[in-house]
């Protein structure tokens, strides 16, 4: 049988130790499980069973394991001791026998996104972010028509556009929308990507070095590598729709606490085809990954143990090539959740209606 591993991480330190090590999630505080996570080896997570191509039938197996390191420390410590961390990491896949490994949340962040790890492994590498690119803009064009939001319309921000997934995915929305805000801290590279894709897009395209920006902007999406939020309840205008790609979460949990008249959706979670099993709770309700997670067992289904996606350079024929055989296989886009709960019609409604209620508020107070 074919297999597949996938390195995942703590990002909420205290919640995710816990999910493996309930005792330490306990007693530990943040500050400690950062320190600790130094000196800890990699982490034999689960096996996972019952994944089963729609297209084949094929069925394969693979096995979460996990580098200690949370994204702070990651952060912190010198690239070359990550690296050291991942490749370990990388090293206890190849010895479960996978054929192939993907790289979670911030080991794919990290340094040259893939590269060094690759080099330094005997088994074939992908970060997982086409298809990440790929769903991630699925889910908000999805989200505009449940919101009736009239894309060709609208004006869209994409946040960490200069990094390698949200460089894709705003030039796949500038052939959306009317009108698109690049946002990212370098004006440099904001600008070498405007006249970039300003060749060929359908939207007119503007920079902007500060992200309150977002507030001309219906829909947002917001995927920068920062260990803080950077979205803000006030930085929002009634009715946008925010998709959040970042882990840890670019947008404040505030926003879903004062902001009824905001979709706040996660980026990045699919549908898995066939009875899957990850004997592993990591916050998605059964049969549902993350899309890296995705392009990692779609190249296993397909027989392609090869390096995929690495490097901060992903190419548009890489995302639409992933997404033609992760469809294939049976991976589709999954309903939305937001702050790890399902989003209802009902909620879909309600946000509807609080928006109404806060132009009229505001259109009013603008008369008076
Ligand atoms: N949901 C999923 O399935 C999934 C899969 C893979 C990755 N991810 C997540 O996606 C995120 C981005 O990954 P990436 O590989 O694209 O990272 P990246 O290449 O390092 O790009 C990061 C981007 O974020 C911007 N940025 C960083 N810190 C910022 C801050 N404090 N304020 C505003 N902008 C900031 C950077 O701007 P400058 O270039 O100007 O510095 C850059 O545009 C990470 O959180 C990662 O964990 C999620």
């Amino acid at each position: 049988m074919d297999t597949f591993a996938f390195i995942i991480h703590p990002i909420d330190p205290k919640r995710d130790v816990s999910r493996k090590f309930p005792f330490l999630g306990r007693v530990l505080t943040e500050r400690q499980i950062d320190f600790f996570s130094t000196f800890f080896p990699p982490v034999y997570i689960s096996e996972i069973n019952g994944i089963t191509s729609q297209a084949t039938g094929k069925e394969i197996k693979g096995w979460f394991i996990a580098c200690p390191y949370t994204p702070r420390r990651m952060m912190e410590l010198r690239e070359r001791t990550v690296y050291r961390k991942i490749i370990q990491t990388g090293r206890f896949a190849e010895k479960l026998g996978a054929q192939i490994l993907g790289l979670g949340a911030f080991t794919s962040v990290v340094g040259d996104a893939g590269l060094t790890i690759a080099g330094a492994l005997d088994l074939p590498v992908t970060t997982g972010d086409s298809y990440t690119i790929a769903i991630a803009v699925q889910a908000i064009r999805e989200a505009a028509r449940v919101m009736d939001i009239p894309l060709g319309e609208a004006t869209a921000a994409v946040v960490g556009a200069t990094g390698s997934i949200g460089r894709v995915c705003a030039e796949l929305l500038a052939d959306d929308v009317a009108e698109l805000i690049l946002i990212g801290r370098r004006e440099e590279a904001l600008v070498e990507l405007r006249d970039r894709l300003g060749v060929r897009a359908r939207a007119r395209l503007r920079t902007s070095t500060r992200v309150n920006d977002i507030a001309q902007a219906q829909l947002i999406l917001t995927v920068t590598s920062a260990i803080h939020e950077v979205i803000h309840p006030e930085d929002l205008q009634p009715g946008s729709v925010v998709c959040d790609v970042a882990r840890p979460r670019d947008v404040s949990a505030m926003v879903a606490a004062v902001r009824n008249d905001i979709l706040v959706i996660d980026g990045g979670m699919v549908d898995v085809p066939g009875p899957v099993d990850f004997h592993f709770n990591f916050g998605f309700p059964p049969g549902k990954a993350y899309a890296c997670m995705a392009e990692t067992i779609t190249l296993a289904l397909e027989g392609r143990f090869e390096d995929y996606t690495l490097g901060k350079d992903i190419s548009r024929q890489r995302v639409e090539e992933i997404t033609a055989l992760a469809d294939k296989h049976g991976f589709r886009l999954s309903g939305f959740r937001s702050f790890e709960r399902e989003v209802t019609e009902e909620h879909i409604e309600s946000v509807r209606q609080a928006a109404r209620r806060a132009r009229r508020i505001h259109s009013m107070q603008e008369r008076s």
